[in-house]
């Protein structure tokens, strides 16, 4: 167990949103808490953080990442358990994850001490606004953008990371739905030596047309294929993807560089492990997909992420062809993931892992 202890300066909001949310239609990102934390990096340091009321922010037009998208971002959980506590699931590998996004978009990294510490404090000033059902949560947004103005195709000198939270709904208010997906043959998302693995905004610009368009035909999501030879499975929208073919648990290599390295998928590729479950990361090939469902050997499929945790997919579409899985049911192997991750989130279950990071009250 880990607590951080609080000493970012804050300035309270006057008065609070919160008598206004409708928590019975949460939703997911729609409805944001009183307070912010807010840091500039400026002459080439970060200043002294600091905690203030949700507001507007001013902008110029010519602040460099309207123009050319140097933003990272993050998402993560805060979950009040079944002792009254709140716990926030794995924030030091969400830490990690920004500071290689940083890396790779060439911006400053943020000590993970102070992305503890702020999330912490900002979490425990907005702990009303976490909701207390099973499944519901905080959802904690960090963004760092370059924030200089200036036209021309260069890093931004100065910039600034904003923590922001949202009380979302379970994911499963009408029970594990499968989804159906479509694979993209037409676009893709990411290449080799690309952006895919950082959690940056072009991404998912790059992303909306085949959502759209795949909304339209009446699929849930998109799932990408390697942007190389469109023949690798990759990842879906926003969620790892894995595969149960036979005995084995088969995820995605990401030693492409394409996929964004989930924390839910380390953390069911580590669990997977210790129930005994055998587990490959490797490159997958669509048509292996089919194949072993031909033979009868794909059990499951599901997607794996902070937002709905564990998702199974209930149909695939590839080039036309359809393929059912499990019945359009979620299989014995995602359910036991979504509800081991849910119980140690929630307290059920004991943390052997140290995954849990305590939120001490001020
Ligand atoms: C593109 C993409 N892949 C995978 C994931 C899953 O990552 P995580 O398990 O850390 O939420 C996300 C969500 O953050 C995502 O946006």
């Amino acid at each position: 167990m880990n607590v951080i202890e609080h000493n970012i300066k804050i300035t309270k909001a006057k008065s609070s949103k919160i008598e206004n949310v409708n928590w019975n239609a949460l939703g997911f990102g729609k409805v944001f808490s009183d307070h912010i934390f807010v840091v500039d990096y400026i002459n080439g340091q970060w200043e002294e953080g600091k905690i203030i009321p949700y507001s507007e922010m001013a902008i110029e037009p010519t602040m460099c990442t309207l123009h050319y998208g140097q933003t990272i971002f993050e998402g993560l959980k805060a979950y009040y358990d079944i002792n009254g506590e709140i716990n926030i699931f794995r924030p030091d590998k969400n830490a990690t994850r920004l500071n290689n996004s940083a890396t790779r978009l060439v911006m400053p990294e943020f000590p993970e001490e102070k992305f503890l510490e702020a999330i912490s404090e900002l979490v425990a000033v907005d702990k009303d606004w976490i909701p207390k059902e099973r499944g519901q949560a905080l959802y904690i947004r960090p963004v760092m953008f370059g924030s200089s103005n200036f036209l021309g195709v260069h890093s931004s000198e100065n910039y600034k990371l904003i923590i922001i939270c949202s009380p979302v709904a379970s994911y499963y208010a009408a029970g594990l739905k499968p989804v159906s997906i479509l694979v993209s043959h037409e676009y893709v998302r990411a290449v080799r030596g690309g952006l895919g693995m950082a959690k940056t905004a072009a991404n998912y610009a790059a992303s909306l047309l085949a959502g759209k368009e795949a909304k339209a035909k009446g699929f849930d999501q998109v799932l990408w294929l390697d942007g190389v030879h469109q023949e690798y499975v990759d990842e879906v929208g926003a969620m790892n993807i894995m595969f149960v073919i036979g005995d084995e648990l088969v995820t995605p290599t990401l030693d492409q560089g394409s996929i964004l390295p989930g924390v839910t998928r380390e953390t069911v590729l580590a669990l997977a492990k210790e129930k005994g479950i055998k587990t490959s990361e490797r490159r997958i090939r669509i048509s292996e997909v089919y194949d072993a469902h031909e033979r009868g050997e794909l059990k499951e499929v599901f997607g794996t992420g902070t937002a709905a945790i564990i998702s199974p997919v209930g149909k695939l579409n590839y080039k036309g062809r359809e393929i059912v899985i499990n019945n359009n049911e979620i299989g014995p192997v995602a359910h036991d993931m979504y509800e081991t991750i849910v119980g140690i989130q929630r307290g059920e279950t004991e943390d052997t892992h140290g995954w849990i990071h305590k939120v001490a009250s001020i």
